[in-house]
Parts: structure tokens; sequence; C-alpha cells
């Protein structure tokens, strides 16, 4: 039994079976990389299963102040990315709680992403070690060959977590380090940010206009 509370559920209705995407957020620094790809990914119209590590909840908390909790984020999301995010629905579950759906492979959950993705949760999926509904989650994406990007944030890089994104890779994961491009001529950390989060749906099969496409030269 899982000592946290119980799951935040939408109160919204849900949409006739929408894509049904997992999403993780972890204790790494980059805390506007994820709300960017949730507010994308709802914004498409998905169902967006949301789990957060304790520390990822600090580093949303830490980075983007006090109104980015669980219990908040669909106003937090509104305010910062507008109404669109309303096309999508979000059920937020607990990490302990290793009964929720994407814990089995059977649940419908078709690509996860881990935003941004610590070191210590890169080695758990690495090693298959399953201690969370995070790993969990993961292991299930991997082991049901389903898309599965892994959004690590380091530097440097020691050669124990550069192994754990060969083995992360070797099993079928996306290493998509949060490693923004300057040559779209960024101009605010939201500029990075939707590059990012492009780069994310991109990676879980979905069109999106978060940066323009490379033309061949900088500039308009
Ligand atoms: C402010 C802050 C920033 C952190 N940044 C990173 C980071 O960028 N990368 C990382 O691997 N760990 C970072 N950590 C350490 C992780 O949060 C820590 O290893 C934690 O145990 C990760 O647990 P989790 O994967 O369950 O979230 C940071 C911790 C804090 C408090």
């Amino acid at each position: 039994m899982s000592s946290e509370r119980p799951p935040f559920i939408d109160s919204r209705p849900p949409r006739a079976s929408p894509p049904s995407i997992a999403l993780a957020i972890t204790g790494a620094s980059g805390a506007i990389y994820a709300v960017r790809t949730l507010a994308a990914l709802l914004a498409r119209g998905v169902h967006v299963e949301v789990v957060i590590s304790d520390y990822g909840k600090r580093l949303l908390h830490d980075e983007l102040g006090e109104d980015a909790t669980v219990e908040r984020l669909i106003p937090y999301l509104t305010a910062r990315y507008g109404d669109g995010i309303g096309a999508g629905t979000i059920t937020v579950h607990g990490n302990r709680d290793l009964g929720a759906t994407i814990a089995s492979g059977s649940h419908g959950c078709s690509g996860m992403a881990i935003v941004p993705c610590s070191m210590k949760t890169l080695a758990g999926v690495a090693h298959g070690l399953s201690r969370s509904l995070i790993e969990r989650a993961a292991d299930v994406m991997l082991k049901e060959r389903r898309p599965l990007v892994i959004v690590p944030r380091e530097t440097p890089m020691s050669l124990p977590q550069l192994k754990n994104m060969v083995l992360c890779a070797e099993a079928g994961a996306v290493i998509l380090p949060a490693m923004p491009a300057f040559y779209q001529q960024p101009k605010t950390l939201d500029d990075l940010a939707d590059f990012l989060a492009g780069k994310i749906l991109s990676s879980l099969g979905f069109d999106h206009d978060l940066y323009p496409p490379w033309t061949g030269r900088v500039g308009p």
C-alpha cells in the first residue's frame, strides 16, 4: 500500500480514446522542460499520466515557484500556456503506487518521457530496478517495445552515468539530453524549452510547431 495521498484525478470528462502518454518528472534541473512538454501534449489532446518523484516536486517548486505544485498543475499550466491545454486530460499517480495503471504492460499507454531525468532514476531504469512507479513504468515501456524518451541532465558526467545511458539506449530508449540548440536564435528561456519539448514530442511521434524546421540557413 502507498503511504501517499490518492492520485489527483482530472475531473473533466475523458475524451473518446485519446492517445495516452506517461510523463515522469524527476529531481534533475530543468523543470521548465517538463511543464512545457506536458502543456504541449495536452494541447494535442493527449491523456497524460503524470508521475512526479519527491525531488521532482522540489525542483518544480524551486525552479518555477510555489504555484507549480501537483495540486495546482492545471491552473499553473493554463496561466502559463493558455486555455489550449484543455484539449487534453491528466491523471497524476503517486510514485510509490506500483499498482497504478502504467505499472502494467496491459494498460494502453503508448509511450513515456522522463523529463528531466536524474542520474539516480537513469541508473534505476538502466538496471531494471523498478523501485518506484517511474522506474517500473519505464521498464514496462522497454519490455513492451514502446517509445521511452529519457531526458538526462547532468554535467560533467561520470563513466557510470554514461554507461547507464548506453544501457538504456541498447534496450531501446531514446536518450534526448536536456541540450537545447541555438541555431533557431532563441530569445527567451521559453524558446529553449519549446525546442526541447518539440524534440520530445517528435520522438514520441507527435507533429508540432514548437520550433521552426531547419531551412539550411540561420534566420527567417
Ligand atoms: C536543486 C537540485 C538540483 C539537482 N539537479 C540535479 C541534476 O541536474 N541532475 C541529477 O542527476 N540530479 C540532480 N539533483 C539530485 C537529485 O535530485 C537526487 O539525486 C535525487 O535523489 C533524485 O531522485 P529522483 O530521481 O527520484 O527524483 C538535484 C537536486 C537538487 C536539490
